[in-house]
């Protein structure tokens, strides 16, 4: 029976693999409330004395032997550095993915690709020169107001929109061409559930001896098909922004109800989805191009917003909350 118990005890200590199994064994046997030798021991005290002599004599031998094999094992841990403890629980690895507003550019640049465009890639930090005058935006417009911007020191600032890529793009290339510019742009806007101080944007232009407002149209619906759905129809309201000439802004038909009016469209059957226009010759002329030669247009599209009526996300702090319950749906 002893005999057992300490064949029994010196497997589980050789078992053990780290030090903590080999002391709770040690628990089991000898140390613990209810340990088998201590339990040995209580069973003794209930035997008369000549069974309890003998007995003991026994139990204390075996005890001490089970105490030696525990201190060698015991020691044998001591001064090891275990550098891999492979009998404890993992931390479990989150794998991340595309972030959505990502996702988003990169669908968007795929059907403009597709339609031979190139991605042209400006600086956050522009002029006020390109972000603004060479827009056809005057320094004492309301939007170039200096509350309105934030300035690292005049004239650089963090860019208000994509638009001074256009500018880059025609300074550097010769028309025709057809580019899309993406990335962040900087308002000092507070955040609620449609603004954040920080969003992105893509930028279209298209230059050419003959370009027309058709062909805008044109574009900008097959855009709409590939990113709303196939049935998707486009509306141009007649708008008003400096560098463009004439302007709009761009509709698209509620995929969710077909235009029929709900919630998502706020009943209108048409949601929102980015402005545009013809090149205003101003803007021409700013980068040397021949006003009476060349035409070209331009739009510029939101990322967040059309990630945002494409999967029904309502508040826009969502995408940088880091949040993963809300990444990991996309
Ligand atoms: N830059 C405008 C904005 O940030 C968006 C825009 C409108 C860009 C019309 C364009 C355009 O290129 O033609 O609000």
């Amino acid at each position: 029976m002893l005999q057992m118990l300490r064949s029994a005890f010196e497997r589980e200590l050789r078992d053990a693999r780290i030090i903590d199994e080999v002391r709770r064994t040690g628990n089991r046997y000898l140390s613990g409330k209810t340990s088998h030798v201590r339990n040995f021991f209580a069973y003794l005290s209930q035997l008369g004395s000549i069974e309890k002599a003998a007995g003991g004599m026994l139990l204390n031998e075996l005890k001490q032997s089970l105490e030696t094999a525990l201190h060698t094992r015991l020691s044998s841990f001591e001064n090891k550095i275990i550098p891999f403890e492979d009998t404890l629980p993992g931390t479990p690895r989150v794998l991340g993915r595309r972030h959505p507003i990502y996702q988003t550019w990169d669908e968007i640049a795929r059907i403009f690709l597709k339609l031979g465009f190139e991605v042209e890639v400006g600086p956050e930090i522009d002029t006020e020169e390109n972000n603004f005058t060479s827009l056809n935006i005057p320094l004492d417009h309301p939007a170039a107001d200096a509350f309105d911007t934030f300035y690292i020191r005049a004239p650089y600032l963090l860019r208000s929109h994509t638009s001074p890529v256009q500018v880059r793009a025609m300074r550097k290339r010769t028309p025709p061409f057809r580019i899309i510019a993406p990335g962040k742009v900087f308002r000092p806007d507070d955040a609620d559930a449609s603004h954040l101080p920080s969003f992105h944007q893509v930028e279209g232009l298209m230059v050419g001896p003959d370009v027309s407002f058709a062909q805008l149209k044109g574009v900008l619906l097959l855009f709409a098909r590939e990113m709303f759905g196939r049935d998707s129809k486009v509306r141009f309201r007649p708008s008003y922004f400096p560098f463009t000439e004439p302007s709009a802004e761009v509709d698209v038909s509620c995929f969710l109800c077909a235009a029929k009016g709900c919630p998502a469209c706020k009943g209108s059957g048409w949601m929102e989805i980015l402005g545009s226009g013809m090149v205003h010759p101003k803007v021409f002329e700013a980068v040397g191009y021949d006003p009476e030669a060349t035409t070209g247009f331009a739009f510029g599209m939101g990322v967040e917003r059309i990630c945002m009526l494409r999967h029904g996300v309502k508040d826009i702090r969502w995408f940088v909350e880091n949040n993963f319950r809300f990444l990991k749906q996309f």
